[in-house]
């Protein structure tokens, strides 16, 4: 069979990655997407590294089994502790994951290179985005900020009005310039990396309470930019139009497709999900 006919396999911890799938959608319209989230042990954000790890794999495993031609990692906590793990094991297949895009998405963003960076607790413990920040460019100054409560809040649906603000005031007031707070001093982050994938959702919370020079971004976007460039780097392009989106979930489906729409930004039915086992 050829390779290049196969989907591309998508893997988060539940959703979230839903909000990758979406940018890869728009970016390689004719590919197969094959999208696996393991919602029976979601969060990954609060484990630890060996934990999240094995999760991973056994998740990745599945994927490769099904018959992927790539792995896309759209989980940044799982990206963050696995990628170095899930690149040693699938060897014969290229895994990317949303680390290094966001990292250069944040970069080329800044123009003071004062940069914060928020994500799950496991993420901003583990300092891969601190490390690929300071690849891309030694001298930027990175400012982590674990920020737990977003997750639960963006699965509930409850993206704005005044708590999610105030929540998320208490996270980011004191790594970031917030709105009204007078002159502004170079020595502040001018960049907000959103290392989560489902920090996207509560953004217009975010922007509402941040100062106005404070640039968000987030690695949907470059995420599939590099997938497409890696695809016409391998030649590994679909030879015919497909366009198929396959939506696996390892509990749940009912709750998948009602929160995936939320990350999706359009209904998903829940017909079209189906449970799995790892
Ligand atoms: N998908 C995870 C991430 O991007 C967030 C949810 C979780 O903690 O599993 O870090």
């Amino acid at each position: 069979m050829n390779t290049a006919a196969l989907p591309i396999g998508i893997f988060d911890s539940g959703m979230g990655g839903l909000t990758v799938l979406k940018e890869l959608a728009q970016r390689l319209p004719h590919e197969d997407l094959l999208y696996l989230g393991d919602t029976a042990r979601l969060p990954y954000g609060t484990k630890g590294q060996e934990t999240i790890i094995r999760y991973t794999l056994k998740a990745a495993r599945k994927l490769v089994d099904m018959g992927v031609k790539m792995l896309v990692v759209a989980c940044n906590t799982a990206t963050a502790a696995a990628l170095p793990s899930l690149r040693a094991h699938f060897a014969a297949i290229p895994v990317l994951g949303v680390v290094e895009p966001g990292a250069q998405a944040a970069v080329a963003a800044s123009s003071n290179k004062h940069i914060a960076v928020i994500a799950t607790e496991a993420t901003i413990a583990g300092g891969a985005y601190q490390k690929a920040i300071a690849r891309l460019c030694p001298e930027a100054v990175i400012t982590g900020r674990a920020c737990t409560l977003f997750v639960p809040l963006a699965e509930e649906g409850w993206m704005d009005g005044p708590l999610v603000e105030g929540i998320a005031r208490r996270y980011l007031e004191d790594i970031l310039p917030l709105t009204g707070c007078g002159e502004k001093t170079h020595n502040e982050p001018d960049t907000l990396l959103l290392g989560c994938t489902h920090f996207p959702l509560l953004q217009d919370a975010m922007r509402n309470i941040l100062a106005p020079q404070v640039r968000i971004v987030d690695s949907a976007a470059t995420t599939a930019d590099c997938v497409a460039a890696e695809l016409r780097l391998r030649k590994m392009a679909r030879p015919t139009p497909g366009g198929e989106h396959r939506f696996l979930t390892t509990d749940n489906p009912a709750r998948f497709a009602r929160t995936g729409s939320l990350f999706l930004g359009q209904s998903l039915a829940e017909g079209r999900i189906s449970l799995v086992d790892l």
